[in-house]
């Protein structure tokens, strides 16, 4: 592969904790992913993005790291991940791990020795501590909220405050401090050495704030993504700050060191016209398309989304991404079987009985949403379980409950553990194949129906259907070429051509509609009497 294999890249995304588990302790492990490696290879998928897995105490799912330079014991060792590589290159799979330069866990030596040290000292100057407001101090020093709900702020028995954007277990590092940008650099180059292709950036859009004094109030919207935030906060105080590209730009820069030259997505909550300054040729790759992902089903809407990311993309002479779904939101297949429009909290706080998903519908739309953003040019982001057409386990017992946003809401937020269930590998077993022993989330009745044994071979099934496109896609893919067909893109009908030959159909809308004579590549459901039906997707030669 080229050093542009990125440009036209499936990358699969593993969470590893609840991919799956070989020494029976419920949790996920790196020896389960490579023992699992040739499901990706039948896949066919180019590349893994591994989720955190370095030493954690797994207070946000470790996203809270203690030790960015090795692997949390509880899911191996760096021997094991040394395996994992070689397995995956074996395969002609890459490798990303995720990089979270925001924030560390406050188990992290750094923060350790930052408590112990006082106000002022070097060692808390690598973190955000301020004195609070008030006459006291008792007010923290500004009213900006924790994502997960809550205040960002947390008071120490000495009186001083720290800044935390996620979780309280999560301090956010000062990113002007020469050593914290020192460390990340160095973080980089260890994990590029050991072999690694590439990088996702968590919250890539954060690092800097605006810290000058009086520190700024924002306006809060509560229960926004980041998109939302910035639309009430153009120039927000900790979201998007300028300063952050240098960093990007002398990461690059590193990248550029190693050969192949190592690449990065960035995972930003931003919209486009923001976005693409992170993607400037100096900079990173790529970025997740998160406009994609909220899209709803609805080809008018499509087409916005898709002409937007291919313009905002190719000013910049990159290409854009195509992201169905992650780690921190609710499964497609449940999404799509709801009424556009969902308050999806709330449908989860209600155990997903109000309103009642139509997983059939769901799932349906969720195969056609597949052909379609396999069919876009560049890269597509598939998240574990969507070949599966896993949907949302919205009902997991609040005991089970482990995102902070649980409890830190107050109740009010489920969170994301619904959509990190394990995988289910086979019919049968205490976790379906997952390993010797239940998971650490229970997976719901039903699923052993849609493991990748009783899937497998089973011409009609999601999995058989990735398998199908992502082996039809390597036909055209390297042709960047994309055209909305003047004759069929009309309506609720998304119509285009990739490369010289393919014509992709995508029917949104409820009636049949008329079918060209031509041979079908693939289809997200059986098609009859030469018409496309309702919620289906078809991929042409012409
Ligand atoms: C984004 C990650 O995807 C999410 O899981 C995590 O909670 C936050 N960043 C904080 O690191
Ligand atoms: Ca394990």
């Amino acid at each position: 592969m080229s050093d542009t294999w990125w440009r036209n890249a499936v990358i699969y995304q593993i969470y590893p904790r609840s991919f799956a588990d070989t020494n029976g302790d419920g949790v996920g492990d790196i020896a389960g992913i490579t023992r699992r490696i040739g499901h990706l290879a039948s896949l066919g998928v180019d590349a893994v993005w591994l989720s955190p897995f370095y030493p954690s105490p797994w207070a946000d799912g470790g996203y809270d790291v203690a030790d960015f330079r090795d692997v949390d014991p509880l899911l191996g060792t760096l021997a094991d991940f040394d395996e994992l590589v070689a397995a995956a290159h074996g395969h002609g799979i890459k490798v990303i791990v995720d990089i979270v330069p925001n924030h560390t866990s406050e188990q992290h030596p750094w923060f350790r020795e930052a408590l112990a040290a006082p106000p002022g000292s070097p060692a808390r100057e690598r973190y955000i501590f301020r004195d609070g407001r008030g006459p006291d101090g008792s007010l923290p020093p500004s009213n900006w909220e924790s994502r997960f709900g809550g205040p960002a702020w947390t008071r120490l028995p000495d009186g001083q405050w720290y800044l935390h954007l996620f979780a309280r277990e999560q301090p956010d590092l000062n990113w002007t401090n020469p050593e914290v940008r020192a460390e990340f650099v160095d973080i980089l180059r260890f994990w590029s050495r050991r072999g690694v292709d590439g990088f996702r950036i968590d919250v890539a859009n954060s690092l800097f704030k605006d810290l000058n004094e009086p520190l700024r109030d924002v306006v809060v919207i509560p229960k926004g993504s980041g998109l939302e935030d910035i639309a009430a906060n153009p120039d927000h105080p900790h979201w998007d700050r300028p300063e952050v590209h240098e960093v990007y730009r002398e990461w690059r820069q590193v990248f550029e060191e190693f050969d192949p030259p190592r690449v990065a997505v960035a995972e930003a909550w931003l919209p486009n016209d923001r976005l693409v300054r992170y993607l400037r040729p100096d900079e990173l790759h790529q970025a997740f398309n998160f406009e994609f992902l909220r899209c709803p089903w609805d080809a008018t809407a499509y087409r916005r989304v898709i002409d937007a990311s291919i313009a905002f993309t190719a000013s910049v002479g990159t290409v854009a991404t195509w992201v169905l779904s992650n780690h921190d939101v609710v499964r497609p297949v449940s999404v799509l079987g709801l009424p556009t429009g969902t308050d999806l909290n709330a449908w989860l706080l209600s155990d997903g009985a109000e309103p009642p998903a139509d997983v059939e519908l769901g799932r349906r739309r969720a195969r056609a949403a597949a052909l379609l953003e396999l069919a876009l040019p560049g890269s597509t982001y598939v998240y574990q379980g969507e070949e599966l057409g896993l949907p949302e386990v919205a009902d997991l017992p609040a005991e089970v409950l482990q995102d902070p946003q649980w409890e830190r809401t107050g109740h009010t937020a489920k969170g994301r553990d619904g959509c990190r269930v394990p995988i289910p590998w086979e019919r049968s077993g205490p976790s379906l194949g997952f390993g010797q022993a239940p998971g650490w989330l229970p997976q719901p009745p039903g699923w052993a129906e849609l493991s990748v044994e009783a899937q497998t071979g089973d011409p009609g099934s999601t999995l058989e259907l990735y398998r199908t496109a992502l082996r039809v896609r390597r036909e055209f893919r390297a042709d960047e070429s994309f055209a909305w067909d003047e004759k069929y893109d009309e309506g609720d009908v998304l119509a285009f051509t990739r490369g010289e030959h393919v014509l992709v159909l995508v029917n949104t809308g409820s009636d049949p509609v008329t079918l060209p004579d031509a041979e079908v590549l693939v289809s997200s459901a059986p098609l009859s009497d030469g018409t496309l039906p309702a919620d289906t997707a078809v991929w042409l030669r012409r």
